[in-house]
């Protein structure tokens, strides 16, 4: 089996290459490294002692997927590639919209034109907007707070046009929860430049003494100690679950929506002490006021993906701790010497 991965140098795309590789998936990833770093690719290849294909451009250049699809025959598709940045978003919804948009439709138009309509589109739990009820189950009513969100919504409803239109296509969008943690072996994980916008980066630079100390965005809502909650899933599950829809859309057709996260809801507060506990480190911090846009709670019911996918987490808190602190350390250790 073949398996294009758009965005595959990226965060949640690296762990899941991983995966796949280790699966004997043979794997082709596009990335323009607009978010990443070519050495990924050494990292992925001393994991797994295999190489992905690589070509460096972009999945808005139809000439460019022109070429990748004429050499290559894909089985499926796994579309990782676009802008992630909530606040970014909101200051330049121009840039989101084009390069979320155009990548997408792009990508699903050359995979007509080449027959092949199999795809896994990486959504995001940012489509159920301010859940009135929790936990968050699929059918829950869908909106958006922010151009991110927006372009992860549009693609969706998207997506479900072009199922309806011509029933070959086969399409899982996998709403993610909060991915946090790394790859075991320490050599690849998340290390966003410059300031942090999302929790887990933030304590990590914290800790390494890059940034004196974490802001907790209110401790005023009406939770179990009054800080927000968030569904965090190691990342490696998440890449698993991938692993897992690949097989749905190999073997059926149709569009379906998934969740992908724990169902458990942890307090900034407890995702802070678990850190501090598995690490023996401490993180200093201050209580700030709110963060606009922010909701008190958001955790998964998990249990679609259970049956539908035949998946679900394994990993805990203080793996994801222990793993996301463990990489930043390698990493540092390896740009020291
Ligand atoms: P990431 O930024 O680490 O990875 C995205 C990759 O896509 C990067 O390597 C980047 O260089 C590449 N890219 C971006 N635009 C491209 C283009 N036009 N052509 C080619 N390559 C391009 O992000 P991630 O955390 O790995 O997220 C992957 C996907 O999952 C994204 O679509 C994101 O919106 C979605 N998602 C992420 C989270 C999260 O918290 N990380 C949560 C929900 C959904
Ligand atoms: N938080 C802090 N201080 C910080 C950063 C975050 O207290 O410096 C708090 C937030 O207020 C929130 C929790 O930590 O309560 C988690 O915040 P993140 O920014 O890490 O994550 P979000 O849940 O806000 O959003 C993330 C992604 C979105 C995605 C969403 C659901 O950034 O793109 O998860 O998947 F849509």
């Amino acid at each position: 089996m073949k398996v294009l991965v758009t965005g595959g140098c990226g965060y949640i795309g690296s762990h899941t290459v991983v995966e796949l590789l280790q699966e004997d998936y043979e794997v082709v990833i596009i990335d323009n490294l607009s978010n990443s770093l070519k050495e990924v690719l050494t990292s992925i290849e001393t994991i797994t002692k295999k190489k992905p294909i690589f070509y460096e451009g972009d999945v808005v250049d139809f000439s460019l997927l022109r070429k990748v699809f004429s050499e290559h025959s894909f089985d499926a598709v796994i579309h990782f590639a676009g802008y992630k940045a909530v606040g970014e978003s909101v200051q330049k919804p121009l840039m989101y919209y084009r390069n979320n948009l155009e990548s997408t439709l792009h990508l699903c138009e050359v995979m007509k034109e080449f027959g092949c309509k199999r795809l896994v589109f990486s959504s995001s739990a940012t489509v159920y907007g301010s859940p009135k009820k929790l936990p968050i189950t699929e059918e829950m009513p869908l909106s958006t707070t922010n151009p991110y969100g927006t372009t992860k919504l549009m693609i969706e409803n998207i997506l479900r046009d072009l199922s309806s239109s011509d029933n070959e296509w086969s399409i899982a969008l996998l709403r993610y929860f909060n991915p946090i943690g790394a790859h075991s072996s320490g050599l690849i994980g998340e290390n966003p430049k410059g300031i942090p916008n999302n929790l887990m980066p933030y304590i990590i630079k914290v800790a390494m003494g890059e940034l004196p100390q974490l802001d907790i965005f209110g401790n005023d809502y009406n939770t179990k100690d009054g800080t927000g909650v968030r569904d965090y899933i190691h990342v490696v599950d998440l890449a698993q679950g991938h692993i897992a829809a690949l097989n749905k859309v190999i073997n059926s057709t149709g569009i379906d929506a998934c969740n992908l996260g724990t169902g458990k809801g942890y307090s900034v507060l407890e995702l802070v002490q678990t850190f501090e506990k598995v690490n023996h480190i401490k993180i200093p911090y201050q209580i700030a006021p709110r963060r606009a846009g922010d909701v008190a709670e958001c955790y998964a019911d998990c249990s679609y993906a259970k049956k539908q996918l035949d998946w679900s987490s394994k990993k805990d808190l203080e793996t994801m701790c222990r793993d996301a602190y463990h990489y930043i350390s390698v990493l540092k250790k390896s740009t020291d010497i």
